[in-house]
C-alpha cells in the first residue's frame, strides 16, 4: 500500500522510517518532510495544516492511508475532510482532538468520567481570575485554553506573576485566541510520566513506557521544552503503575469516548503526575508524543502499518503487538538558545561518522544543495538500542559529539541518571 505521513518533525521521521521496507508498504510520502525524511519517504512540498491540498495529494496519488503526526492538523479537522472524501486516515477528528485543542473541554471529560486530575476552575474574565487566583495557593498552573505551540501552560510562583501571567495571556494575547479563556488548577506535586495508548473504538492498549526529559538542561533544570530526550521502557512506569493506568484512566477514557459519542481512534497521550493521592492526568494529547515515540518505534518489531490499518477498521484486539526487549534511548541535540530564541541555517556534519548501530532523526532540518543545515529549536534526535537503558545512552553519546553544528546543545544525562 502507499502511505502519506503528515509532518515534518522527529516523530514524522521516525514514523516514515519504521513504514518504510514493511512488508505490504510499496511507498511512503510525507508533507511536508525535512532533509532526514527524504532519505526513507519522498517529501512532498505541501504543508501540515494546507488541509485541502493533502487530500487532494491524497486522492490523485491513491493514498491508502495517511497518518497525521502533528496536533495542529487534527484540531483544524484534517480527519473528518479526509473521511469525508473516502480517504483512510489514522488520527483523531476534531471533535476528539479536542482532548488536546482545548484545556477545558479535556478537564471537563476527566471530571465527567470520574478521572483523577487536579482541581480547576475556569475564567474569561480577567477580574474574575485575579480575584481568585489567591485561592489556589502557590505555585498556581494558569494554562491558555487552546494551542499554543506547547508554550501555554505557565506556573507562576507568587500573587505577582500570577496576575502578570493572566495579564500576558488574557489581555496582552501572547497566545493570540488561545487565551480567550483559561484554566487555572491547583499545582500538582509529584513524579511526572507520561503514557501513549493505541485505541479504537473498543479497545485501548498501552504502548511500551518512554520516559520523557522535559527541562531543557541536566537534572530536571532549566525552562520547559518539547521535550529534550527519552528512553523506553521508562523505569518510572512500573507493571504496577501500569495496570492502575489501564484501569483507572485508560478504561475509563474509553469509556468516556462511548458515553460522549465521541469515535476516538489513533493515539491517546496520557500526561501523569504521580502524586501522593495517586495518579492524576496533567493532560491528554491525540498524536504520538515526540521524542517519546522516537524510542518506542526503535523497539517496536509488529508492523506498525498494520497497527494502524488495525485501528482504521476497529480490529486492535485481533493483532498481536511485539516489542524489542532492548532498551532505546534517544538524546535531542537542540539550536543554541532553544527553548527561546535560536538560529537556523547551521551547518550541520558529522553524520558519516557515526557508528552503524546508531539512527538519527531529523526534528528541524533541511536540504541546501549536499549541506545539510538546521531548521528548528529540536535539531536531531540521537538513538541507540542496547540491551538496556544505559547501555543504550553509551551508545548514543560515544557517537553523539561527532555531530557538529553551531551552538548545539544536548543533555548529557539522558539514561544516565534516572533514579
Ligand atoms: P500540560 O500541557 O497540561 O501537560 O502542561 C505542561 C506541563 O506543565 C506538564 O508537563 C507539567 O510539567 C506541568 N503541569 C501541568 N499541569 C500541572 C499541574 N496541575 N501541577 C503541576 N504541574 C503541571
Ligand atoms: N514530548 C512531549 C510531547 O510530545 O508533547
Amino acid at each position: 500500500m502507499k502511505i502519506l505521513v503528515v509532518g515534518g518533525g522527529g516523530r514524522e521521521h521516525a514514523i516514515c522510517w519504521k513504514l518504510n521496507g514493511e512488508e505490504n508498504v510499496e511507498k511512503v510520502y510525507c508533507a511536508p518532510g525535512n532533509a532526514g525524511i527524504s532519505k526513507v519517504a519522498e517529501c512532498v512540498d505541501i504543508k501540515a495544516t494546507d488541509i485541502e491540498k493533502l487530500a487532494d495529494f491524497a486522492e490523485e496519488n491513491r493514498i491508502d492511508l495517511t497518518v497525521i503526526g502533528p496536533e495542529v492538523p487534527l484540531v483544524m479537522g484534517i480527519s473528518d475532510v479526509f473521511k469525508e472524501s473516502g480517504l483512510r486516515v489514522f488520527g483523531p477528528d476534531k471533535a476528539c482532538s479536542q482532548l488536546e485543542g482545548s484545556k477545558l473541554f479535556s478537564k471537563e471529560f476527566m471530571v465527567r468520567h470520574n478521572i483523577a486530575t487536579a482541581k480547576y476552575k475556569e475564567y474569561t474574565d480577567i477580574d474574575k481570575a485575579i480575584e481568585e487566583i489567591d485561592s489556589f495557593g502557590y505555585p498556581v498552573v494558569i494554562k491558555a485554553d487552546g494551542l499554543a505551540a506547547g508554550k501555554g501552560v505557565i506556573i507562576p510562583t507568587n500573587r505577582e506573576e500570577a496576575i502578570e501571567t493572566l495579564n500576558t495571556i488574557m489581555k496582552d494575547r501572547k497566545f493570540g485566541e488561545a487565551g480567550n479563556l483559561v484554566v487555572v488548577e491547583e499545582f500538582l506535586e509529584g513524579v511526572e510520566t507520561s503514557i501513549l495508548a493505541l485505541v479504537d473504538k473498543n479497545t485501548i492498549i498501552a504502548m511500551e513506557s518512554s520516559k520523557d526529559h522535559k527541562k531543557v538542561y541536566e537534572n530536571e533544570t532549566g525552562p520547559n521544552t518539547g521535550g529534550m530526550g527519552t528512553f523506553s521502557p521508562s523505569t518510572i512506569y512500573t507493571d504496577e503503575l501500569a495496570e492502575k493506568v489501564y484501569n483507572d484512566v485508560l478504561v475509563k477514557s474509553l469509556e468516556g469516548f462511548k458515553e460522549d459519542g465521541l469515535d476516538y481512534r489513533g493515539i491517546l497521550f496520557v500526561g501523569l503526575m504521580i502524586t501522593e493521592d495517586g495518579e492524576k492526568v496533567l493532560e491528554y494529547n491525540c498524536r504520538f508524543g515526540d521524542p517519546e515515540i522516537q524510542s518506542i518505534l526503535m523497539r517496536l518489531d509488529s508492523s506498525l502499518s498494520e497497527i494502524m490499518m488495525a485501528i482504521t477498521e476497529d480490529r486492535l484486539s485481533e493483532i498481536d503487538i511485539k516489542y524489542s526487549k532492548d532498551a532505546a534511548t534517544c538524546v535531542i541535540m537542540a539550536s543554541g538558545g532553544y527553548p527561546d530564541s535560536y538560529e537556523k541555517g547551521k551547518k550541520i556534519s558529522g553524520f558519516e561518522d557515526l557508528d552503524d548501530d546508531i539512527v538519527v532523526f531529523h526534528s528541524g532540518t533541511i536540504k541546501d544543495g549536499n549541506d545539510i543545515l538546521t531548521n528548528g529549536g529540536r535539531v536531531l534526535g540521537v538513538c541507540a538500542k542496547a540491551k538496556d537503558v544505559e547501555s543504550a545512552a553509551k551508545r548514543v553519546y560515544e557517537n553523539i559529539e561527532k555531530i557538529s553544528f553551531d551552538g548545539k546543545h544536548y543533555r548529557k544525562d539522558i539514561g544516565i541518571k534516572y533514579e
